[in-house]
């Protein structure tokens, strides 16, 4: 076997992979301003800046940064750039993203191209060894998720403007659930498996594989949609304590909530702000931009439940669910925990996901906005529940009858 042109074609697919994923973050950028990539809405999210500076130097702490006597192209940018790795040291705390007024966008494009220019060339001498490929998958799928992050946190940003504007064109999204068939799939429950089995790259938290039983249930095949909000809304699904959890109450009476989140207007009027500016509602369109407790107290107003992760995994594994991965995250009843026998990625990433693991909820699925071939039927995003920035709906479930 000639193993130099093996290591040659391997090297020359992920010099490809590399370069399309890379591409997806500045071409959202492109028609943005500095002004627009400068600013931070709210601690919870982060300037576009942040975002593109952020991909780029995980790249260099986690891969490039291996290689013995590696020279970082500013040692400064950690305190700016790390997000949450104590392991890497001292930073500046999420909240104040947006004072860092340098360096400059351009400087930061640039930042970027050199670590770009550093890995094409670190890829060209091919991977080490399992782990690191296993870190440059980590790389690639980090890049992707924030570049979902970058959309979620610019559509806050926009809404912030009494301008309205529109940050695209057109919001790219799947189908609508018009053509959904609003049904529902009954499965017998029993010991299945869930989690990742190994093929493939899978976040450390998707594994390992285990055995968890069911009870027989029903899951919806498709997702909640504004039209059924709309319904909840008029019954007085804001104003019912009943409804709630009691968390989710006082957030109701904390924030104010009165709809999701991004619905401007009252009564029959309301229109929702997008990244393409105000659109009316689509009563066929799933409802997005709820937080955790509001999907909760819809799936009791409706007499129903949220699905458990694993019911979600499981269904959709059986290839029971639409929509499934092209329009919104699907909140589920579950919180956000180890599997058993959980192991976190070894070294610096370890702290990726594993440290997270306590009062957060998971969602499933994926939305419109997510970065294609991301995600998978194991994938376990994560949130407060109180947070609805994110491109986030539901799916209904019940026990059998
Ligand atoms: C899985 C979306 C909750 O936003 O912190 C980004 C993704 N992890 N960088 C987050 C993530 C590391 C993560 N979420
Ligand atoms: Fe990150």
């Amino acid at each position: 076997m000639n193993i130099a042109s093996r290591v040659d074609g391997a090297s020359c697919q992920d010099t490809d992979r590399y370069q399309i994923v890379r591409a997806r973050m500045t071409g959202l950028a492109a028609g943005l301003s500095a002004e627009d990539l400068g600013a931070q809405s709210m601690a919870d999210a982060s300037p576009g800046k942040w975002h593109l500076a952020h991909t780029s130097w995980f790249f260099e702490v986690m891969l490039l940064a291996r290689r013995p006597g590696y020279q970082p192209v500013d040692e400064r940018l950690g305190r700016l750039f790390n997000s949450y790795y104590e392991a890497l040291g001292a930073r500046v705390v999420r909240p104040n993203r947006g004072l860092m007024t340098r360096p400059s966008l351009d400087e930061v494009l640039a930042y970027r191209r050199e670590i770009d220019r550093r890995m094409i060339a670190f890829l060209g001498e091919g991977l080490e060894d399992p782990q690191e490929r296993y870190l440059f998958d980590l790389g690639l799928n980090h890049d992707q998720q924030h570049q979902e992050l970058f959309l979620t946190d610019l559509l806050h940003l926009m809404s912030c403007s009494p301008l309205e504007p529109a940050a695209y064109g057109a919001e790219p999204g799947g189908p609508d659930a018009a053509g959904a068939d609003r049904g529902w799939t009954d499965f017998d429950g029993g010991l299945v498996s869930i989690g990742h089995d190994g093929a493939g790259f899978a976040f450390d938290n998707e594994g390992p594989a285990h055995p968890v039983m069911l009870a027989p249930f029903r899951i919806a095949r498709s997702l909640v949609t504004n039209g059924d909000w709309l319904a909840f809304m008029a019954d007085g699904g804001y104003r019912r304590p009943e409804l709630w959890l009691s968390d989710g109450w006082a957030a109701v009476q904390a924030h104010g909530w009165t709809a999701p989140d991004y619905w401007r207007g009252e009564g029959n009027d309301w229109r929702v702000f997008t990244l393409a500016g105000p659109q009316a509602i689509d009563p066929h369109a799933p409802v997005r931009h709820v937080s955790f407790y509001e999907a909760d107290a819809f799936a009791r107003w409706s007499g129903k439940r949220l699905p458990t992760e694993f019911e979600w995994e499981h269904a959709m594994k059986q290839g029971t669910l639409d929509n499934a991965f092209d329009q919104v995250w699907q909140w589920t009843g579950s919180a956000y925990l180890p599997y058993p026998g959980f192991r976190a990625t070894e070294g610096t990433a370890a702290e990726y996901n594993g440290k997270f693991m306590a009062n957060q909820m998971v969602a499933r699925g994926a939305s419109w906005a997510t970065a294609p071939g991301h995600s998978r039927a194991t994938y376990r995003n994560f949130f407060y529940p109180h947070q609805r920035w994110q491109f986030m709906g539901l799916r209904l479930a019940e026990d059998a009858p």
